[in-house]
């Protein structure tokens, strides 16, 4: 049982995870504080791979003041020896009095087996309810560790501005700007933290984006793969993307059989191009290369394509205080495959909040929930 007290120092140990956003991947975030009493001891997250762990980090803060104290950490600690030694066993040793445990380790290496060590060296786990707000949200601050671990795929995430109409372009394409300077900088901090940014090729030839992190807060150390799915490789060599390869690498996903004049225009300007079958392939690809999370900026016709293909997990839609009044202009999903023809059979959100920001209404919905 989990009380009031234990609850703050839980919401805690999540801002502390935080702070791993744009460093920790492939590696959770994990956040970790030690507290007697109520009152915090030390505190702990993890910053990248090879690094320490929250709870060592921690401990190593804590040192004898970890002894009986109550140690609240965000996901299950390790018992495994990956690149840093397993943190059940640093727990025994330090003769922690009590572990409080926000999430399970979907990984099926590590599940249950450091909650394991806990109990039989006697520390007394509490683990947090699935279906506490708490929990929750340390499984969504995880997403893309646990679609990677349990669906061998990174987690999919559409991002799309639209008009209070529901409008992302004009009839022309043209879509510059409809959400106003405060959201769109809130996208680059989406994409500081995610492994790959990936646009239709539409969206590429319209637009002409460059899909970098830029004007972030601390600057990104290091930028996002930048992906197009292009199947007929049609991206110039001329392209935005295609002129930018240096600050950041661009992958190019063609179709089998792709056009090889035009593929090698591409590779060319030093975009990587990869075949792939379809978009589940392309996504493998992706995984592959230890992607865990990829932020689709659109267009409408490749979120439409991932979402028919069940590949969509979320969705970030910006709406602003807009109006096009055109039935022609293109909405947030193209052809989907799926749509239904009765409201019943609609697709209910696994849940949804929203803000304000700036002018706009920022809706961050969630089609599923991380497993
Ligand atoms: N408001 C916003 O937030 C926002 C964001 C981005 C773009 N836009 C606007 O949206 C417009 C571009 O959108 P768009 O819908 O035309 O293009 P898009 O979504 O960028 O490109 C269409 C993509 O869907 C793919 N596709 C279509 N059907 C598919 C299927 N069955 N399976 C797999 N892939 C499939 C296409 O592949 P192929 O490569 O084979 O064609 C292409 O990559 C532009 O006007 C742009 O300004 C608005």
């Amino acid at each position: 049982m989990i009380d009031d007290a234990d609850r703050l120092l839980l919401a805690r140990a999540l801002e502390l995870a935080e702070r791993g956003a744009r460093t920790a991947a492939p590696n959770p975030l994990v956040g970790c504080v030690i507290a007697r009493r109520g009152t915090v001891v030390a505190e702990g997250w993890h910053i990248r791979p090879g690094e320490p762990h929250a709870e060592a980090m921690a401990l190593a803060v804590a040192q004898e003041g970890a002894r009986d104290a109550t140690v609240y950490v965000t996901l299950e600690p390790c018992a495994h020896h990956g690149r840093t030694p397993p943190c059940s066993d640093a727990l025994i040793a330090a003769e922690v009095g009590r572990v409080v445990v926000l999430s399970n380790d979907p990984a099926p290496h590590a599940s249950g087996k450091g909650l394991l060590q806990l109990v039989d060296a006697g520390i007394p786990v509490d683990v947090v309810d699935d279906d506490d707000p708490l929990a929750i949200a340390a499984r969504r601050q995880n997403a893309g560790f646990r679609s990677a671990m349990t669906l061998g795929r990174p987690h999919v995430t559409c991002k799309a501005a639209q008009t209070l109409d529901g409008r992302t372009a004009t009839w022309s394409g043209d879509s510059r700007w409809i959400s106003g300077v405060e959201a769109r900088a809130r996208v680059h901090e989406l994409r500081a933290r995610v492994g790959a940014v990936l646009v239709g090729s539409g969206t590429a030839l319209t637009d002409d984006p460059e899909l970098t992190a830029r004007d972030c807060d601390p600057p990104v150390e290091q930028q996002p793969l930048r992906v197009v799915w292009d199947r007929s490789a049609r991206l110039g060599a001329a392209s935005r993307l295609a002129q930018t390869v240096s600050r950041g690498p661009v992958l190019l996903l063609c179709a089998p059989g792709a056009d090889a004049s035009r593929r090698a225009a591409v590779a060319e300007t030093g975009i990587e191009v990869v075949e792939v079958a379809d978009l589940a392939a392309g996504l493998e690809v992706l995984h592959a290369r230890d992607i865990q999370s990829v932020l689709c900026e659109g267009g409408a016709g490749l979120a439409g394509a991932l979402h028919g293909a069940g590949l969509l997990d979320r969705m970030i839609v910006v709406v602003a205080p807009k109006l096009l009044g055109d039935p022609l202009a293109p909405g947030l999903l193209g052809e989907t495959g799926t749509s239904a023809t009765q409201m019943a059979d609609a697709m209910s959100l696994a849940a949804w909040s929203s803000e304000t920001i700036g002018d706009d209404l920022w809706i961050d919905a969630w089609l599923r929930e991380p497993r």
